[in-house]
């Protein structure tokens, strides 16, 4: 390979922050081949460049679980069934309507599911 040629990249600008504090887009560039999907070039930067990047899934690949939903590039998706393009830039959000927990992490449990709420006084 000459010196002229340089692996591809895919760049993803990932919009990051807590709850409702402040946000700010992170640059991760990972080389074309090492993720199919969106969700599994979301994964591979938690294991090579950051593990504080918050990212849900369960099932990876089965379009099952419903929990990956992100925005790339404005369109709503499944993390684990969108493709990165090789040499794009893609920019990926949390859900629009749901409250922000952490990163691309949105509040997606009914209310009456989440942890710590209750409906009624059990008192
Ligand atoms: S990870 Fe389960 S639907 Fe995408």
């Amino acid at each position: 390979m000459s010196a002229k040629e340089e692996k591809p990249m895919i760049c993803l600008d990932v919009q990051r922050g807590v709850g409702d504090g402040p946000t700010h887009v992170q640059r991760y560039e990972l080389p074309v081949g090492a993720a199919q999907s969106l969700l599994d070039g979301l994964r591979w930067v938690r294991e090579n460049v950051d593990p504080t990047l918050a990212v849900r899934y369960s099932c990876i690949n089965a379009n099952a679980c419903k929990e990956c939903m992100v925005v790339l590039d404005g369109k709503v998706v499944y993390a684990c069934m969108a493709r990165m393009q090789p040499g794009a830039t893609h920019s990926v959000e949390p859900l629009p309507n749901k409250a922000r927990i952490r990163d691309l992490v949105s509040e997606i449990a009914p209310v009456k599911e989440r942890l710590g709420s209750s409906d009624e006084d059990d008192d």
